[in-house]
């Protein structure tokens, strides 16, 4: 799986957005290690705060099919910029995949590459907790 086409399942994801709310669509493609890709897009709720991400979408579909380890996120929003993940994914994703690498892709297709302990410094992790 090449970043060209972890960002494209990205874009591709936000086809099934569901945001009736913001219009803003988002698509998320998260890499598991042993290569597996689950997608994921927003699913807004008219009790705005029930709302979720696209990348929590896709977080919960691969843990909740036994995924537990990652190396990539593509996100892809429908704004011109580039589309990096809000603060409650970062931490989700965090939990699991502390240096995830993560690619913010635009509409056009580019994108830029960043990693998870870049966005989330000082993180409060599992570790925390031993
Ligand atoms: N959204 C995401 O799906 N991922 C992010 O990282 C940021 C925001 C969604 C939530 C909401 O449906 C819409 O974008 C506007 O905030």
């Amino acid at each position: 799986m090449t970043d060209r086409q972890l960002a494209e399942l990205a874009l591709d994801a936000r086809k099934n957005a569901y945001t009736p709310y913001s219009n803003f669509n988002v698509g998320a493609a998260l890499l598991c290690a042993d290569g597996t890709v689950f997608t994921g897009c927003n699913v807004e709720n008219a009790a705005y705060g029930s709302t979720i991400c696209a990348e929590r979408v896709a977080l919960v579909k691969a843990i909740s099919e036994g995924q537990r380890s990652f190396t990539a996120i593509a996100i892809a929003g429908s704004g011109d910029d580039f589309c990096w993940p809000c603060g409650s994914c970062r931490q989700m994703l965090c939990e699991f995949a502390p240096d995830l690498r993560v690619l913010a892709v635009r509409q056009d297709g580019q994108f830029e590459i960043s990693t998870l302990d870049t966005l989330l410094p000082h993180a409060f992790g599992p570790a925390a907790l031993e």
